[in-house]
């Protein structure tokens, strides 16, 4: 195809669905460059691993595979929508467990070639980055991105879609993961990110005081497994009776979100951006969206959060890049792979 004629082609609405399959969530989503979100569904596979304290990656492969294809006929019949209405298809290509990734990456590569329709290998964290764009009123480029899932704990400068520069990094566990793990400790399931969360909304600010890891680094890095180990010591000394455990919860929360309000708040100073966007699981945090918002004010930026549904994994946010970059006319051929492990800054830019 010439330039002009891939230009031409690309130039009116697009209609792309999306199908995420990273990990413990088969999500599917309809998006509309024109008209936005059509509709999205999701089966969350929690209970499932649930018996196995965390995702047995095994189970995630097989039933990604028996759950896509329903999911998707279920979307297109609630949205009156047929397939050959589909502009392109839009897959999660990594990072995540590699199984799993396989599940969608097939069903969405088979249909593709199947009806002649461009795929699109999305970027799990670029999807949780840009899902703030599935709301209204949209953020504007450039901005600060805090990325905060079960697996990543990242900020970044984002000069526009495709432009990405990593500006610090956990350096061991991840803010969702330190969740969980802390969960776990005061044994409260899993995944336990929101049910400590709820726990620590009952408990007493400053009752107890947990360190703030690297908050005065000096640059933008974080670290989080020292505060799991101060938990893991506080529950052995006290043995952690009940209304313990909400002081706990309440001070490992505290913590967790003084350190990513201030490193955000430092990455604002040294980009001199004035917006900020949060992305993946963690940002569902009450206590986070209400400090880093009220911080941020004080700096004169604003704060971008997706709806609360779409900030753990969901179809959405894939359908969403997938538009984004169909419009632009990126699209790859029938060959697929996926990449369990892939950093988001290598992510080509698009034309
Ligand atoms: O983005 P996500 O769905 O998965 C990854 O791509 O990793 O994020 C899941 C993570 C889990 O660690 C979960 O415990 C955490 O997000 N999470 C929360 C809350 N809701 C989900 N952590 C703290 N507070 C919440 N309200
Ligand atoms: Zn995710």
């Amino acid at each position: 195809m010439t330039d002009r004629a891939h230009a031409a082609r690309y130039t009116r609405p697009m209609l792309v669905l999306g199908v995420e399959t990273s990990c413990d969530e088969t999500g599917v989503a309809l998006y509309d460059s024109a008209r936005g979100l059509l509709g999205h569904a999701l089966h969350s596979q929690m209970a499932m691993h649930q018996a196995y304290g965390g995702v047995v990656p095994e189970l995630a492969s097989r039933d990604h595979i028996r759950r896509v294809v329903p999911l998707v006929e279920g979307l297109l019949a609630e949205t009156g929508t047929v397939l050959t209405d589909l502009d392109g298809i839009a897959y999660t290509q990594g990072p995540g467990l590699a199984g799993a990734l396989l599940a969608g990456a097939s069903v969405a590569t088979a249909l593709g070639f199947a009806l002649g329709k461009p795929t699109l290998a999305v970027h799990h964290l670029e999807a949780h980055l840009l899902s703030p764009l599935l709301g209204d009123p949209k953020p504007a480029f450039p901005f600060v991105a805090l990325l905060v899932s079960g697996g990543h704990t990242q900020l970044y400068a984002v000069a526009d879609i495709g432009a990405y520069t990593l500006l610090g990094d956990t350096l061991d566990d991840a803010a969702g993961e330190a969740f969980d793990k802390t969960a776990t400790l005061l044994g409260l399931g899993y995944p336990g990110g929101p049910a400590l969360a709820k726990l620590a909304e009952t408990g007493r600010s400053g009752a107890v005081v947990l360190p703030r890891p690297m908050k005065d680094s000096g640059d933008l890095n974080m670290s989080f497994s020292g505060l799991k180990t101060a938990v893991l010591t506080l529950v052995r000394r006290e043995g952690a009776l009940a209304a313990e455990k909400a002081d706990i919860a309440r001070g490992f929360e505290d913590a967790i979100v003084d350190v990513l309000v201030a490193k955000t708040l430092a990455a604002l100073d040294q980009t001199t951006f004035s917006r900020v966007v949060v992305g993946g699981g963690v940002g569902a945090n009450r206590a986070l969206r209400e400090r880093l918002s009220a911080a941020a004010l004080t700096r004169g930026a604003e704060v971008f959060y997706p709806d609360l549904q779409f900030c753990t994994d969901n179809g959405a946010m894939i359908a969403l890049v997938g538009a984004l970059r169909l419009r632009r006319g990126v699209a790859d051929d029938y060959a697929f792979t996926v990449r369990p492990r892939w950093e988001l800054a290598d992510l080509s830019t698009p034309p």
